[in-house]
């Protein structure tokens, strides 16, 4: 987010807090939370366009297919959670904005073993700009890799997964550029820290398989979306010199939207016309 922003646990407005709405600033949770010390908690992160939460089912869904591939049960139906979420919105008063459901496993024990604690839900929403502010971003490859399925549950959006994508990114902005690009335990192209990865080449969409990336809730839309236009979609694994041969590069991701990449270390890539169809697709969509 661009300019100096309020910190996250100082703000007016309400939290769905377990069931109830609470003043944002008590939204408080103790130091000795199982998912503080172990990194088992599960998150969402989702948009508000003209009031309504895009994709609302899709996300309340991964929320409960993250926590149980982390082996617990959230308290809360997938109904019930769209329900909490469309309260939330409406009572922050948000006709645009983000989403952030959270869940997490309580302090009733310490230890490796999380049998025993309580699984606690919050889901808070707030006002959030566009993610880079930029038309066209820069990536730098990170040394970081995508760990293989037998070494972590890829695709649950879980907070431990998002150690080396943190570290990535801030290693990037130090580099002086946006974001970072992840390959993969293979050495295969994956994903950027919070996105997914799109190349266009000779006028087809080649994006890398799901073994090692959270498979996008917007690059599932983007590839429809692109399927629809009559453009050819291919889902394999990709190789770090193909990028040579695309001649468009785009991330998705409900907080970057559909997000142009101008260069990935020295090479270049202009902002073509799949990327800007998509662009111009994906936010008619949104917004019907
Ligand atoms: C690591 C990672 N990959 C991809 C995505 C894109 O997922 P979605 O389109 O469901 O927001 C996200 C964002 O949630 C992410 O954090």
């Amino acid at each position: 987010m661009a300019g100096p922003a309020l910190p996250m646990d100082d703000r007016d407005g309400v939290i769905w807090y377990n069931g109830n709405l609470v003043p944002w600033r008590e939204a408080k949770a103790h130091v000795l939370i199982h998912s503080l010390h172990y990194g088992n908690s599960v998150f969402e992160g989702e948009r508000i366009y003209n009031g309504k939460v895009f994709k609302l089912r899709e996300h309340s869904e991964r929320l409960h297919k993250s926590a149980n591939m982390l082996a617990y049960e959230l308290p809360y139906s997938v109904e019930e959670l769209d329900r909490a979420t469309e309260l939330v919105v409406k009572e922050n008063k948000l006709d645009s904005g983000y989403v952030r459901p959270l869940a997490w496993r309580g302090a009733e024990v310490i230890g490796v073993s999380a049998i025993g604690t309580k699984v606690h839900v919050m889901i808070a929403a707030f006002p959030w700009g566009a993610y880079y502010g930029q038309k066209a971003i820069k990536l730098v490859t990170s040394r970081w890799k995508r760990p293989s399925p037998e070494s972590s549950p890829a695709g649950s959006k879980a907070a431990g997964l998002y150690i080396i994508c943190t570290l990535a990114k801030d290693e990037a902005l130090a580099a002086g550029v946006q974001d970072a690009l992840m390959h993969d335990y293979k050495g295969r192209l994956s994903e950027a820290t919070g996105a997914n990865l799109f190349l266009a080449i000779n006028g087809e969409l080649h994006t890398p398989t799901t073994e090692t990336i959270l498979n996008g809730i917007t690059r599932q839309t983007v590839m429809e979306l692109a399927r629809k236009r009559g453009i050819k979609v291919v889902e394999r694994e990709i190789w770090p010199d193909e990028l040579a041969k695309a001649s468009e590069v785009f991330l998705t991701g409900t907080a970057v939207e559909v997000q142009p990449v101008s260069a990935i270390d020295k090479q270049e890539f202009e902002v073509g016309p799949i990327t800007q169809q998509m662009i111009a697709d994906y936010s008619a969509l949104v917004r019907s």
